[in-house]
């Protein structure tokens, strides 16, 4: 595998702005190959907007490079097909087709038509796979307008997976599951994060704390602080955005 399909993300002086309003302000971001890096700062912050960013979705300056290859400037198929895949907070699945055919169109995306269009007696292997991955094996026939709302959001992964996506940015994955759901996700996120590249935009922090390797905080469009879970929740200006002041010192006598 080249570096470029396994690369890592770096950002440098991510700027978006709408009308004016800047959302994004002069972010600069590396989320090393294989981490499972989580996004997280307050509403309005930019997390969404930066993914859009690095996706396509909107214009912006500054570089987005994901292993070798800069991604600002390119259209949204194209930088799909470089192998960066994102999920959106309302699932977007072919609820009419079944689990199994919302994976195969997937893992299609880059296949001919007259491929597409042959008449096939069983699933491609990756489709298979990502099944068992993503948990959906004994669904596979189901219609994907059926399923529950967390398994909707694994569906939608598994179609990241078979379209063969190297980094994965998913805006809150596990907003609506349960407690059993989450667990299965953030299961699912490390599996996933073995061998590619994820960064999950999380509001849940029981969900951060547990499945986090890396943390982003966010905060008016910039970085407030990075580092590891604890080292986050330990800086003050992080603590000063979520709860309006630093967490009390040890009471001094
Ligand atoms: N298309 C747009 N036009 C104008 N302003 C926008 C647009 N998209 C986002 N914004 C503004 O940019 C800022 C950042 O929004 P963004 O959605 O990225 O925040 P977020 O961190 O994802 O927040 P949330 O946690 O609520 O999802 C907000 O003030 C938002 O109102
Ligand atoms: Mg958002």
């Amino acid at each position: 595998m080249t570096d470029a399909q396994n690369g890592g993300l770096r950002v440098r002086g991510l700027r978006v702005s709408f009308d004016g309003f800047t959302a994004v302000d002069g972010v600069d971001l590396d989320v090393p190959a294989g981490d499972l890096r989580f996004l997280i700062g307050p509403n309005g912050a930019g997390k969404t907007t930066l993914v859009d960013a690095v996706t396509g979705l909107v214009r912006a300056t500054g570089s987005v490079r994901f292993g070798d290859r800069e991604l600002l400037g390119r259209d949204v198929h194209r930088i799909a097909r470089l192998g960066v895949g994102r999920t959106f907070q309302t699932a977007a699945v072919f609820e009419e087709l079944t689990v199994a055919q919302n994976l195969d169109i997937a893992a299609g995306a880059g296949r001919s038509w007259w491929t597409l269009a042959r008449r096939r007696r069983r699933l491609p292997d990756e489709v298979v796979a990502a099944l068992d991955t993503i948990g959906l094996a004994d669904r596979a026939d189901h219609l994907a307008g059926t399923l529950a709302h967390g398994q909707k959001q694994w569906l939608e992964i598994g179609m990241l997976l078979v379209s063969d996506a190297r980094l994965l940015l998913l805006d809150e994955p596990v907003a609506g599951m349960s407690h059993d759901e989450r667990d299965a996700t953030g299961a699912l996120l490390e599996t996933v994060s073995r061998d590619r590249t994820v960064v999950v935009i999380e509001h849940d922090m029981d969900f951060l704390r547990r499945f986090a390797r890396t943390v982003t905080v966010l905060h008016a469009g910039r970085v407030l602080s990075e580092g590891t879970v604890a080292q986050v929740q330990a800086d003050p200006r992080v603590q000063e955005v979520y709860l309006g002041h630093p967490v009390d010192a040890p009471t001094e006598a």
